[in-house]
């Protein structure tokens, strides 16, 4: 371009802080256009938000007319312009454009106004309609939840660990395992950190993880995808009452930061949002059993929650709460129980309100080695496959417990968000594993 190029300024800055009469560049990608006379404007969007930029006969150069008129939905484009305070542009400011210049020209936009009206459609051409504002409000979301449990966790000093993909042992049971050949060998790809962690413990004492889970989950439903990222904490000398105190926390921090930092990603995608307080409620499994039966769902002590029930105890709450004590017939093996109630364990879901229903999982874990293995040969597994997850309990383990939690299923509840796939960029499904 043959102006002098001021420095590239984010549209998020400009809007931030608008300076009539600057001289800015902007780049970005073409979301609309439209022409009115010897006006064209365009709405640009770049990784921070959204302007307008108007061209204008006799105030844009002709060779920048001709580029503006010429361009197309979802091009990229670099623009020079001067600021404009203007209450009809959206957001009060746009940018006069001086210079325009097609960086790379789309093709026609496949994605019409008809075809967004399939859902199934817009997962097909996911690498596209990510572009929208309710896809990238989601995922700006979905990344404020991150960040807001990585500085939670490092502020509560926990240090951050990973831990293999490859494993061979079944944290939560062998029903939703992905086989993986590897090296002729048969193992898995992992359902949770949690042993892991607990391994951890002895070097680390609070640890945490953020990290893939794969489930091969054949319930087709709008909370379950195979492939999510779980946010687990593990810390030693602790019981499942520091272990909720955690949760609570650490949900209630998540929640106000993304009410603090993404109004205008909440506005976009309608959801209001009001951050919860600390303590939150405590339902132990029992009262969930009254609860349904009031409704008329009633089911049998040592079955799990059911979904509908969940889902109804959740619609009930507008806060999120727990759901403590849960029949050891409805947990995985390591779980500690009551030293007065051998079948009911230290456990607990916590629960997002409106219908949302879990979040996360969590409880304290059998620390003796002979619990431990006499719970795993009544349950009729096989020691030989907990070889390395036993042998911790033989040098040094103490009280300790632990959760795992979501990161699309809290982000689905905070967006409001319909299915959990819109919590994805990328969703893996049982019937989805492109784009
Ligand atoms: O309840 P889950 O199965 O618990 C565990 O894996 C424990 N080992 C965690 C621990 O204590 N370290 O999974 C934990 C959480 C769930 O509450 C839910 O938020 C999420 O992970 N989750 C899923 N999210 C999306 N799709 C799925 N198929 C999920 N399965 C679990
Ligand atoms: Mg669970």
């Amino acid at each position: 371009m043959a102006l002098t190029t001021p420095h590239r300024l984010h549209i998020s800055q400009i809007l931030g802080d608008p300076k009539a009469g600057e001289s800015v560049e902007v780049k970005g990608w073409v979301r609309s256009k439209s022409a009115m006379g010897g006006l064209v404007f365009a709405t640009l969007r770049d990784g921070t938000g959204s302007i307008q930029v108007s061209a204008k006969g006799g105030v844009t150069p002709e060779a920048s007319m001709e580029a503006i008129r010429g361009v197309t939905r979802e091009s990229a484009v670099s623009v020079i312009g001067v600021v404009k305070l203007d209450s009809r542009a959206p957001g009060g400011v746009e940018v006069s454009v001086r210079g325009f210049e097609v960086v790379s020209l789309a093709q026609t936009w496949p994605i019409t106004e008809a075809a967004a009206k399939s859902a199934s459609y817009l997962y097909d051409v996911r690498h596209l309609s990510i572009r929208s504002r309710k896809v990238i409000s989601a995922m700006k979301i979905r990344s404020e939840v991150v960040g807001a449990c990585f500085d939670y966790m490092r502020e509560s000093g926990f240090t951050l660990i990973s831990a293999p993909s490859f494993v061979q042992a079944a944290v939560e049971g062998g029903s939703t395992l992905f086989p993986v050949e590897y090296f002729g060998k048969k193992v898995y790809l992992s359902q949770s950190a949690q042993f892991y962690e607990e391994a951890s413990l002895a070097a680390l004492e609070k640890v945490w993880i953020y990290q893939p889970a794969f489930r091969a989950e054949k319930s087709r439903t709008p909370k379950h995808l195979t492939e999510f990222w779980m946010v687990e904490a593990e810390q030693a000398f602790a019981d499942q009452s520091d272990n909720m105190r955690l949760q609570e926390g650490l949900l209630a921090f998540v929640a106000g930061r993304v009410a603090e930092k993404r109004k205008e990603e909440l506005k976009i995608l309608g959801r209001t949002i009001f951050p919860p307080s600390v303590p939150f409620d405590r339902i132990s499994y029992d009262e969930v059993r009254d609860f349904a039966e009031k409704q008329g769902l009633p089911f049998e002590w040592g079955e799990d929650v059911p979904t509908e029930v969940e889902r109804l105890i959740s619609l009930a709450h507008d806060q999120p709460f727990f759901i403590t004590d849960y029949p050891l017939a409805a947990r995985s093996f390591y779980h500690m129980t009551y030293a007065d109630r051998p079948k009911v364990t230290k456990s607990a879901d916590l629960i997002a309100p409106e219908g949302f229903g879990e979040l996360a999982t969590g409880g304290q874990r059998i620390a003796s080695y002979e619990m431990l293995m006499e719970r795993i040969k009544s349950q009729e597994l096989p020691p030989e496959g907990f070889g390395w997850y036993l042998d911790l309990r033989k040098y040094g383990m103490p009280e300790h417990a632990g959760f795992g939690m979501g990161v699309e299923r809290v982000t689905r509840w905070l967006g409001g968000l319909k299915h959990i796939r819109a919590a994805s960029l990328f969703p893996r499904t049982t019937t989805r594993v492109s784009p």
